[in-house]
């Protein structure tokens, strides 16, 4: 549960990092598990960066217990339905993988002008929570935020076509939708509004030690770096939605975009990941 400071400094700010949220050992049942995880999953679920390391890999609860029950955690569905305040269901979720000096960067975006425009999601009241399986180190391409930029509505933003080069990224029905996950997004933060929300709030990078957790809103300005450092960063991104507010009609596949607005319901949460 987050008490009062915290509900009020997420209100206020968009974001609130809790230190040492998972153990060591459940980190590193995390980080094991992928390692078989890139090799057994549905490889639709995997996108690749330009120089063929995988980027990311989405719906991994449906090819891991452990993936899957990193989902029902107490801890962080109570904290998301206090954030939300509202029964949850997960939405979207996805491991973010920044391989070490190479790792490309997530150019400034919001999350919700995907959600919204891609699967039609009427609200803003979706919160990520983001859970680093590796340290969050200013050289290895840690998530970077607008503080208070969640309360404006999506900015102008950039619509970009996909090209080939990206295209091939990306395998089978995914390619339609490559400009939501590469290096070359799809909608970005127009960069005169972006200047002048810079200018009123500055950018705070959220570095952090593995198990730490970051809780963010949908609207949130944020992006990261290139990951320059011998080590990959490594985190898991885990969407939930209210309830009330679930996918209208997403052009996306179910592992992108859940249909199933089923809140977890309490029986379903558990209090450890092991
Ligand atoms: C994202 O914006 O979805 C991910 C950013 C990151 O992993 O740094
Ligand atoms: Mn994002």
């Amino acid at each position: 549960m987050l008490n009062q400071n915290q509900l009020n400094f997420y209100e206020e700010n968009g974001y609130l990092k809790l230190s040492g949220m998972f153990s060591d050992e459940e980190v590193n049942v995390l980080s094991e598990a992928l390692n078989e995880l890139e090799s057994t999953v549905d490889s639709r679920t995997i996108v690749k960066e330009k120089n063929g390391d995988t980027r990311s890999i989405f719906a991994p609860h449906a090819a891991n217990k452990y993936y899957d029950r990193v989902t029902k955690l107490t801890r962080l569905v109570k904290s998301v339905e206090q954030l939300l305040n509202d029964d949850v269901y997960l939405y979207q979720h996805k491991i973010n993988i920044k391989r070490a000096f190479t790792g490309d960067w997530w150019e400034w975006h919001q999350d919700f002008a995907f959600w919204h425009h891609e699967d039609d999601v009427p609200h803003p009241n979706m919160v990520s929570v983001m859970i680093f399986l590796s340290d969050m180190d200013y050289e290895s391409g840690p998530l970077m935020v607008i503080p208070q930029s969640h309360k404006d509505e999506i900015t102008g933003f950039e619509d970009k076509q996909i090209n080939d080069e990206l295209a091939n990224t990306v395998s089978g029905e995914l390619k339609d939708f490559a400009s939501s996950f590469t290096a070359d997004l799809k909608y970005t933060v127009d960069r005169s509004i972006l200047k002048s929300k810079v200018n009123n709030h500055r950018i705070q990078t959220i570095t952090g030690k593995k198990g730490d957790v970051l809780f963010f809103h949908c609207n949130i300005i944020h992006a990261s770096n290139i990951n320059m450092s011998p080590d990959d960063r490594v985190a898991l991104i885990l969407s939930y939605n209210s309830s009330k507010n679930f996918v209208r009609a997403s052009k996306r596949p179910e592992y992108i975009s859940n249909p199933d607005n089923s809140a977890i319901s309490s029986d379903l949460l558990l209090e450890s990941l092991l």
